[in-house]
């Protein structure tokens, strides 16, 4: 069709050329000329920019590393394929990773927990990262240190394979966490990490273990070595033998804010993936372990830790003063710390 307009316009200025006033026809046919040119060139162009969209989409195809997983739309947030900048994870490059965060207080399971994530070949969970003070000094730090795990680029006694399909960590309440809520809940948000809620629920219980641990930082009961976490019975047993002194004047106030801070903690992350999980039910019931797993989207294992518990028994012979104890705790609301057997 721009042929024929163009051969329309030939014959035009052929047939009918005046001589009369050769510079108007010469506009007009100029004009006539461009009018076909860019005609052409409309043409042309729509067909190049259809072509190089196509050649486009095919780059894009080509250049995707991995097949979408076979995942519902709710979830893809949830899955990453992290390129360390390390290593290569060779074969494993197109197995999905997932990020999580262990959320607990000192001395409430949390150390057993993770010994038993990581006996899973496909979890990779690396302590208490945020232990290390520098590393929690502000949000820029904090993001800098995730960023770093996250991509799985953090080298730890935890790190497996490259077939790693969940990475995260331990992190204390009391590092960094409650103070920058709103910035980590917008990490987590943003880069779709999820959250794990570990907390004991006897926290008398956990006072003893704390005031014991604090004791032992000194006393090195262990051969002259402190030690946190003990893998013999024998072990258990000689750092049980030591029975703190609990301070009966506080201890309402030190129940209440410690109950306090975990119900702030969960009210900050409530919008933030995570699941809540007790000591005392992980302990007592394997399922939750199960559970866990399903969270995570790993294949289910079950799950071993070398971990010997420290306090056992009655808990009337694990506190020096467990008269005052019982007189303060007695018909409060934290009673059944005092029965309750685990
Ligand atoms: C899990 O624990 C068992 C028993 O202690 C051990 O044989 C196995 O190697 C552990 N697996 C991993 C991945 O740590
Ligand atoms: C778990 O790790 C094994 C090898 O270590 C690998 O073959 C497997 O694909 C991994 N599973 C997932 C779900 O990534
Ligand atoms: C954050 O802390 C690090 C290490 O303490 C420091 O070098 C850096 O300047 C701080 N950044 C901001 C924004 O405060
Ligand atoms: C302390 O050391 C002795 C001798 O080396 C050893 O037999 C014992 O098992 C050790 N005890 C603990 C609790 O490690
Ligand atoms: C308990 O703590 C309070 C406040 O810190 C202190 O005044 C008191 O002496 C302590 N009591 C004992 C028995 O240590
Ligand atoms: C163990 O946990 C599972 C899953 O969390 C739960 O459905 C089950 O009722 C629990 N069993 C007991 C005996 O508490």
């Amino acid at each position: 069709m721009a042929d024929d307009l163009c051969s329309f316009v030939k014959d035009f200025f052929i047939t009918k050329a005046p001589k009369k006033s050769p510079l108007l026809w010469r506009m007009i046919v100029l004009v006539f000329a461009m009018v076909c040119g860019v005609y052409i060139c409309s043409i042309c162009l729509k067909q190049i920019s259809t072509s190089t969209k196509t050649e486009f989409l095919d780059i894009q195809v080509i250049e995707k590393p991995c097949p979408e997983p076979n995942i519902e739309p709710r979830e893809i947030p949830y899955v990453h394929y992290p390129k360390p900048k390390t290593y290569s994870r060779a074969e494993c490059a197109c197995n999905p990773v997932r990020y999580f965060a262990i959320f607990s207080l000192q001395r409430s399971g949390s150390g057993w927990f993770e010994t038993l994530l990581n006996n899973h070949t496909n979890i990779s969970s690396n302590g208490e990262i945020f232990s290390v003070k520098v590393r929690r000094s502000n949000i820029s730090t904090i993001v800098e240190t995730l960023d770093k795990l996250y991509n799985l680029d953090w080298i730890s006694s935890a790190s497996k394979n490259e077939c790693t399909a969940a990475v995260g960590l331990k992190w204390m309440l009391n590092q960094g966490l409650m103070q920058n809520h709103e910035q980590i809940v917008e990490y987590f948000r943003t880069r779709g990490v999820s959250a794990i809620f570990l907390f004991r629920r006897n926290l008398l219980r956990r006072m003893i273990s704390l005031l014991a641990n604090q004791y032992d930082k000194d006393a090195k009961l262990l051969n002259g070595t402190h030690k946190s976490h003990v893998h013999s019975p024998h072990e258990a047993e000689i750092l049980a033998k030591y029975k703190p002194t609990i301070n009966s004047t506080l201890l309402m106030h030190d129940l209440r804010k410690v109950e306090e801070t975990t119900n702030k903690a969960l009210e900050y992350f409530k919008n933030t993936r995570h699941m809540v999980l007790y000591y005392e039910d992980v302990v007592k019931n394997r399922t939750k372990l199960m559970d866990v797993q399903d969270f995570l989207k790993v294949p289910q294992r079950d799950l071993k830790s070398r971990q010997v518990r420290i306090h056992k028994g009655s808990l009337s012979n694990q506190i020096d003063n467990w008269n005052d104890v019982k007189k303060t705790l007695t018909r409060t609301q934290y009673e059944s710390f005092l029965h309750a057997d685990n």
